[in-house]
């Protein structure tokens, strides 16, 4: 008896006596900004368990709801989407397509020890009214995979909530048409998958007077930790292997006819199995489960696109190298919120300026020392004018301005004969477009992120990581959707080590967010973790949900079966030099 208990490690014994209770997980963010008072419908659009589902995507017909007043009338819809999954398995991404349109993309948790894990995200899709005020088809794509070590499957659920609009609450203000620019594929998600540049013919309709510009833009593969790529005129001072090529930075542009509209220099989401899942755990790393879009006006190209004639679209993702090159992949996809005049008449106009260069102006320095110490630095800045005169078929006149202004840092110091390997990002600028004076679409952000990795002597196998992670961002989508303010600041900490018994860390992490917006609702939530456990929790504001008893903390300090992490430059653990 004593002996077998000597046999079985103290982690274990821990695993073994925790409840059968799967362990919450789940991102920091506001709840939707939803009438709460208002008459709600919800409908259950999928259910679906994702085993093996490479190339089999969950494909549903949606017919609109009846029961919440008339059809396209809401004052608001939200999505619920709760998955659980047990045993190992890695993060997956997940992405909706609906009518041909990429509503929201998200990833999976990982799950890891015996009683599983469970999340729930509620994600606001106001914005995507027009989609859901027609039936269609909707696309969950979610490529995931059993093998020997990774047995979880994901079990997931999407209900959608309307919410009747009435005196109190207005119908949500919306768009005449969205458009996509995806791949339109019918068979599976619609993002398109970058280099080579993804193009794609639109022809609006000549009455068009404004079109809004959502993007959306993922690394993965090679350029998961885009951020952490070296810059090729030092990539050889590095031990080989130990970083992939072609620099960290990274633009997202949009381009009419060949000419840059506007891009976006993005957020680096880090995916939950990201350098060191223990970090990630029970709290995800901010965007992981509701990646961020990218707004823009492209109303200063309304002269060029009403024609009536196809216009070339294009999305890709260019770095500061000479030729701009990339490694695979990004997904990328993009849409445009389009509103028409009312008389049905061509608009006309005429674009009187733009300046706006193809490529970011970029710049590379760094230096080599004599003990293997590799430190880069790049930078990036970026400045698009557009003003347009654009005359609507009823007549009225609207002076359009569009400036854009970005700027990028980012610095790599591989220390230590790579035993210690930093990073400082930081990107940060402003969108403002104006009608007639009048601000119509805003995006301003700061993206800092901080890491640090120290792998352990002598053979690295095990490791500590830092993160230092804020989101602050300013958003007005277009005039008729709604503003917002979100402050958010993570800082995690992980150990993690591979060992015989298999793989197993700790972490902790500590988030801040404040949300406010146009309508008044505010929300604010300081989250603490240490080893699974949430160790504080305090959630104000008028969006904040009536207090509910705290959920039973898994008592599991270290845990087991993690999925082998993925670090920078397809590193493995243990084979850090
Ligand atoms: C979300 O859906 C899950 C089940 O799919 C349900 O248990 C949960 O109560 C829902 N949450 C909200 C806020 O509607
Ligand atoms: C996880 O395990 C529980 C208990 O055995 C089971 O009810 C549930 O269906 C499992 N979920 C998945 C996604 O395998
Ligand atoms: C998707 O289906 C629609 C309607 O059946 C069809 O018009 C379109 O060509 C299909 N798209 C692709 C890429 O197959
Ligand atoms: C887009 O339309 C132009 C002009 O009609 C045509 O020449 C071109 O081949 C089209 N491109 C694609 C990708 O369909
Ligand atoms: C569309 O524009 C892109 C970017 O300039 C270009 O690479 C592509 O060849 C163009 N496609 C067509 C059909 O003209
Ligand atoms: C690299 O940066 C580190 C940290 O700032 C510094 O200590 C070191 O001296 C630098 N080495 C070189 C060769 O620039
Ligand atoms: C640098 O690496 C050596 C082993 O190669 C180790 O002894 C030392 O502690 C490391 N220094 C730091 C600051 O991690
Ligand atoms: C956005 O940033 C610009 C430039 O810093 C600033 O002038 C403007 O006031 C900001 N707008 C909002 C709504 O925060
Ligand atoms: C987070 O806060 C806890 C106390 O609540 C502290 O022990 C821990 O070191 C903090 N972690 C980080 C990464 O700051
Ligand atoms: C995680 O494990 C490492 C290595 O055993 C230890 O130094 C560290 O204190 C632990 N951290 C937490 C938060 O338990």
């Amino acid at each position: 008896m004593i002996s077998a208990l000597l046999l079985v490690p103290a982690f274990l014994l821990a695993a073994l006596s925790a409840s059968a209770q799967p362990l919450v997980d789940f991102q920091v963010a506001q709840p939707p900004p939803l009438p709460q008072d208002a008459k709600q419908c919800t409908i259950q659009i999928l259910e679906r368990t994702f085993g093996n589902s490479f190339g089999d995507p969950e494909i549903v017909q949606f017919t609109p709801p009846t029961d919440c007043g008339s059809v396209g009338s809401w004052a608001g819809i939200s999505l619920n989407f709760t998955v659980t999954s047990n045993g190992t398995q890695f993060d997956r991404l997940g992405i909706f397509t609906f009518q041909n349109v990429e509503i929201w993309r998200t990833s999976t948790p990982e799950p890891n020890i015996g009683d599983g894990i469970i999340w729930t995200y509620l994600k606001d899709v106001t914005r995507y009214l027009p989609l859901f005020a027609k039936p269609g088809t909707l696309i969950l794509e979610l490529d995931n995979l059993l093998e020997t070590g990774l047995d979880g499957q994901y079990a997931t659920t999407l209900h959608a909530t309307f919410f009747a609009s009435s005196a109190q609450n207005p119908p949500a203000p919306r768009a005449d048409l969205i458009v996509p620019i995806t791949t339109l594929a019918n068979n599976t998600g619609n993002d398109a998958s970058v280099p080579p540049i993804f193009s794609l013919n639109i022809t609006l309709p000549q009455n068009t007077v404004e079109v809004y510009a959502e993007l959306q833009a993922s690394g993965n593969g090679d350029e998961e930790f885009w951020y952490f790529n070296t810059a090729n005129e030092f990539i050889n001072d590095l031990p080989s292997g130990e970083s992939l090529p072609n620099g960290p930075f990274r633009e997202v542009r949009l381009l009419v006819d060949g000419q840059v509209a506007g891009t976006a220099f993005p957020y680096p989401v880090i995916f939950t199995g990201g350098i060191a899942p223990p970090a990630w755990q029970p709290i995800t790393s901010y965007g992981a489960l509701d990646l961020p879009n990218y707004y823009l006006d492209v109303t200063p190209f309304v002269p060029l696109l009403v024609d009536g004639n196809p216009h070339n679209f294009s999305l890709d993702v260019v770095s500061a190298e000479t030729d701009h090159t990339i490694n695979q992949n990004w997904f990328v996809s993009g849409l445009l919120q389009v509103i028409t005049d009312p008389s049905g008449k061509p608009t006309t106009g005429k674009i009187n300026v733009y300046q706006a260069s193809p490529f970011a102006e970029t710049s590379t320095t760094g230096s080599v020392g004599s003990n293997g110490d590799v430190n880069v630095t790049v930078k990036a800045t970026r400045n698009i004018h557009v003003e347009s005169t654009i005359i609507s078929g009823s007549g009225t006149t609207t002076n359009v301005v569009f400036t854009q202004s970005s700027s990028y840092s980012n610095t790599q110091n591989f220390l230590n004969n790579t035993f210690i390997q930093n990073v400082q990002q930081t990107a940060t600028g402003s969108v403002l477009s104006t009608h007639n004076g009048v601000a119509s679409t805003v995006d301003n952000y700061s993206f800092p992120l901080t890491i640090d990795i120290t792998l352990q002597p002598p053979t690295g196998d095990s490791f500590f990581a830092t993160f230092d992670h804020s989101y602050t961002r300013t958003i007005l989508p277009s005039p008729f959707i709604l503003g917002s303010t979100i402050q958010e600041h993570q800082l995690a900490n992980a150990f993690f080590a591979e060992t015989a018994q298999g793989n197993f860390g700790n972490g902790t992490s500590n988030n801040t967010l404040s949300y406010v917006d146009l309508q008044g609702h505010t929300y604010d939530r300081e989250v603490d973790a240490i080893n699974d456990v949430i160790v504080s929790d305090h959630q104000g504001g008028n969006l904040a949900p009536v207090p509910t008893p705290e959920s039973v903390p898994v008592a599991n300090p270290t845990k087991l079966n993690f999925a082998k992490p993925r670090l920078p430059g397809r590193r493995t653990v243990g084979n850090g030099q």
